[in-house]
């Protein structure tokens, strides 16, 4: 709060005191004649008078007593301007002492999760749960409510290994939460021309079993193998070390109609998944790991959603 302010506010909560008990003192004057039985201000109404007497000094020291009450109240609390009150309170502090007081609760209870192995703790209902709720909280803006992911963000949900760009094992999910992960893939359409982009283009569409005419398809191959492969591996299944991801699932990030792919290739990609561990702490991570785990699990040999791995 600036000075200007802070005079400003003190200067009218004094000057309203004083009033008070200046008015206060006022009331409570002894009147001219006072003793006098039955003095009237004078009024009357058919023939009633007001009589004028001073208030019960009872009732002056109920006044007197709020007064002393709101002084009190003024010296512990702020109040006065930039005066931050003997008691130091502040919406601030309490709001800071709340949530200190909320994460000594459920500390406990993610630290009891950080002691069961993600794949168990991918069985436990109750976790996951909470697993559920912390992920609306904090992933849902960029990856969606049901883990599904959208344009730009991938899918989290009902993935198979293969589909993994950093890897679904429990480790890799601790990591990719915990740190974060970066993929970045360079604009390659200069490199490739407009011929090649095209053969490029139909060979990533045969990869995810779509049709493509043949001619293209086998120039594209090999302009795959030498532009590609480095990053998206010789079948085209991805690189976890590259985060270069499965080109022949047909699952995309970034969407796969061709102009999405087209722009993939002539343009790049470089999606950021923020870090997580040092806002969540580890519990909570170990818990998120095991939820997004759960996500997948269901997803087994009889799966049957990656038909089109023509590879
Ligand atoms: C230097 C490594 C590298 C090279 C070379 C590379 N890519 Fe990529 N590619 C990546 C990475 C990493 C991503 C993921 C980018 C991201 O996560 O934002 C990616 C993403 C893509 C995507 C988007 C996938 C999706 O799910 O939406 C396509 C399509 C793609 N690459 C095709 C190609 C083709 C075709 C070539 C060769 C002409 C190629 N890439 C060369 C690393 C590479
Ligand atoms: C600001 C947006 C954003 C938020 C918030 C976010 N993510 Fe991500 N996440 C991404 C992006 C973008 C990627 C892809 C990174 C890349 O290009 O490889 C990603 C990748 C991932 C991956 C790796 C997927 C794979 O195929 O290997 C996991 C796991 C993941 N996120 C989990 C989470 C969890 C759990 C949370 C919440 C704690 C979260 N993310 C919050 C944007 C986000």
């Amino acid at each position: 709060m600036s000075s200007g302010w802070s005079w400003y506010i003190s200067i009218i909560v004094i000057a309203n005191i004083l009033a008070c008990i200046w008015l206060i003192r006022w009331t409570a004057k002894k009147r001219p004649g006072e003793g006098a039985a039955h003095e009237t201000t004078g009024h009357t109404w058919d023939g009633l008078s007001e009589l004028n007497q001073p208030m019960p000094r009872w009732w002056l020291w109920l006044f007197y007593a709020t007064i002393v009450w709101g002084l009190i109240y003024l010296a512990l609390y702020p109040g006065l301007g930039a005066y931050s009150g003997l008691l130091n309170w502040s919406q601030y502090s309490q709001y800071d002492e709340e949530v200190a007081q909320i994460e000594a609760e459920v500390a406990p209870l993610f630290s009891r999760y950080a002691e069961i192995d993600i794949p168990e703790l991918a069985r436990n209902d109750e976790a996951m749960q909470t697993g559920r709720r912390l992920f609306a909280n904090n992933c849902a803006v960029c990856h969606g409510t049901d883990a599904r992911g959208r344009p730009g963000f991938p899918r989290l949900a009902e993935l198979a290994e293969e589909d993994w760009t950093w890897g679904g094992s429990p480790e890799d999910l601790y990591q990719s939460i915990d740190e974060g992960r970066q993929g970045v893939m360079p604009g390659l359409g200069s490199a490739l021309g407009e011929d090649g982009m095209e053969a490029v283009t139909a060979y990533v569409f045969h990869l995810n079993g779509r049709d493509a005419p043949a001619e293209q398809v086998e120039r594209g191959g090999e302009l795959y193998q030498q532009q590609c492969r480095a990053c998206h591996g010789e079948d085209g299944k991805g690189m976890r070390s590259m985060g270069a991801p499965n080109l022949t699932n047909d699952l995309w990030i970034y969407g796969g109609h061709r102009e999405a792919i087209e722009y993939s290739i002539r343009e790049g990609r470089s999606g950021r998944m923020p870090a997580q561990g040092h806002i969540l702490g580890e519990d909570r991570v170990h818990l998120l790991a095991a939820y997004i785990y759960s996500l997948s699990l269901d997803v087994g040999e009889n799966d049957d959603g990656n038909t089109a791995n023509n590879e």
